[in-house]
């Protein structure tokens, strides 16, 4: 598997994935399919042009065979007094390449990317609190439970309780 950031390029075959994560893993993710389905290539091309494009903002594609199999987000903070932070979103693997250690090197490629920020110092991420696959990859690597919120997120009138991970980086 290759793992790179996407680009404008990948546009395409990233919002395919993408609402196919929201149809089929709809707990996963905060947006809905019917929200993201009238998301415009425009808006995609400005985000994958700007923010996305940044050393600290970025989307990490894995591709097998030239496919796109999985993705994660990241960003840091750029405030002063939030920079030592980072946001790890929007994981996801297709279902029929699971456990076969996609995410991990999708993670893995973060954490390396991470070593090279200077003064980051934790990564964050939320998790719906039964997403078992989910945590036990991130707990896989450190990361941590720090609180939970009930009720977090509301679907469909069912409610989901959301739990909060950190890792700690080793300071640099
Ligand atoms: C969570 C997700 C990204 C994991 O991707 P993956 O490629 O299957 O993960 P890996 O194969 O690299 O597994 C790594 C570790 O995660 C854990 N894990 C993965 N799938 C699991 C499962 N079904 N049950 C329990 N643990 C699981 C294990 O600790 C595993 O390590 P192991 O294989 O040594 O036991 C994938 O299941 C997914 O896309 N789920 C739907 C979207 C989602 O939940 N995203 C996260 C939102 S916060």
């Amino acid at each position: 598997m290759i793992v790179k950031k996407l680009t404008a390029e990948n546009i395409d075959e990233y919002r395919e994935l993408r609402l196919r994560g929201l149809i089929e893993d709809s707990d996963s993710f905060l947006r809905t399919y019917e929200e993201e389905v009238n998301i415009t290539k425009t808006f995609y091309l400005h985000r994958f042009t700007n923010e996305w494009a940044a050393d600290e903002n970025f989307i990490l594609g894995g591709f097998s065979n030239n496919e796109l199999i999985g993705f994660v987000g990241f960003r840091r903070e750029y405030q002063e007094k939030v920079k030592h932070k980072s946001l790890l979103w929007g994981m996801y693997v297709v279902p029929e390449l699971r456990k076969k250690g996609v995410g991990k090197i999708l993670i893995e490629e973060i954490l390396r990317r991470t070593n090279n920020m200077k003064g980051l110092e934790q990564i964050n991420l939320a998790v719906i609190t039964k997403n078992e696959p989910a945590k036990n990859l991130y707990k896989s690597y450190g990361f941590q439970v720090y609180g939970t919120e009930k009720n977090a997120v509301k679907s469909n009138g069912i409610y989901l309780d959301e739990d909060f991970m950190v890792l700690i980086l080793k300071k640099h």
